[in-house]
């Protein structure tokens, strides 16, 4: 595995991949590897050429400082993880080869019809304008690829999809099931940020998202979110932000009485960690 810490440079390489008929597949990261980024890393690797890593930081999509104090960094291990993996090449610019004018640059307009007024959106102001931001950067650095997102950010997923469209970029998406640990917690970096008596507890947040999947056929919308706050009440560490079923083409809230293409998203503070988890109801 090659290291590549400037745009030009990466996007050069690749161009004379892809003069020579090879497809790239590009898998963006903020490092701290597990399992689900792994599964990404293979994904591409098993419909490309060539595989890109990208592990950034992105300053600008953390509405909550500390939480960008404290994401987790472990360049070493990520490291490992991804020469084991196979992947071509890991880029890994610094904050100034990515905001060379500085973080508060100002962003070309989109609309998301929504899209992003809703869940995380709605909870965590100017996050997805940061996502949209740096994707659209790492879009352009890594040229015409597959890009591989996780399921895990289910409404990252659909703004990054939205965006594509909207400014016709040569990259296709491709979407990734969430990979769990064994008791049903959705990996995620922010796990290690755990006390041992938090990651104990923190398997609720799954079990119940599992358990309003199962009562989603004779439940209604209003009931399932009671029933929702109540078993995660339940764990005195846990403080729900949000239970939201929602329609998984617009993410807009749904209706009681409405059945049909339903994904319940959930945001869950735990100790000084905020955790997402989601399934889809059907
Ligand atoms: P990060 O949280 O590092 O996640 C990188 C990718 O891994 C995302 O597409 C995410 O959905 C996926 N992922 C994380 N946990 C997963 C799991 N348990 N199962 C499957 N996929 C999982 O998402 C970001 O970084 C950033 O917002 C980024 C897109 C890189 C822009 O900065």
């Amino acid at each position: 595995m090659e290291t590549i810490t400037k745009r030009n440079l990466l996007l050069n390489i690749l161009n004379r991949f892809r003069s020579e008929g090879k497809v790239v597949g590009f898998v963006p990261t903020m490092g701290a590897l597990h399992a689900g980024h792994i599964a990404l890393v293979e994904k591409a690797k098993s419909e490309n050429d060539i595989v890109v890593v990208s592990i950034f930081v992105n300053p600008t999509q953390f509405n909550n400082k500390n939480d960008l104090l404290h994401y987790p960094r472990t360049l070493e291990r990520d490291e490992e993880l991804l020469n084991n993996a196979t992947c071509d090449f890991l880029f890994l610019p610094d904050v100034s080869e990515m905001y060379p004018n500085g973080v508060e640059e100002i962003m070309s307009p989109i609309n998301l019809e929504g899209l992003d007024a809703v869940m995380e959106g709605a909870h965590r102001p100017g996050h997805f304008a940061g996502v949209i931001q740096i994707v659209k950067k790492l879009f352009d650095a890594v040229g015409t690829s597959k890009a591989y997102f996780g399921e895990k950010d289910f409404q990252q997923l659909a703004v990054i999809r939205k965006m594509v469209k909207e400014w016709k970029l040569p990259i296709e998406i491709v979407a990734c099931p969430i990979v769990r640990e064994a008791d049903g917690l959705a990996m995620s970096s922010r796990n290690t940020r755990l006390k041992p008596e938090e990651r104990k507890v923190a398997s609720t947040i799954s079990q119940t998202l599992f358990k309003a999947k199962e009562l989603w056929k004779d439940h209604s919308v209003d009931e399932l979110k009671k029933i929702v706050a109540e078993l995660i009440s339940s764990e005195k560490q846990l403080r729900l932000e949000y239970f939201e079923i929602s329609d998984i083409q617009t993410l807009q809230a749904m209706k009681n009485g409405e059945k049909k293409n339903a994904v319940a998203c959930i945001a869950v503070q735990l100790g000084e960690v905020r955790l997402i988890d989601n399934v889809v109801l059907g």
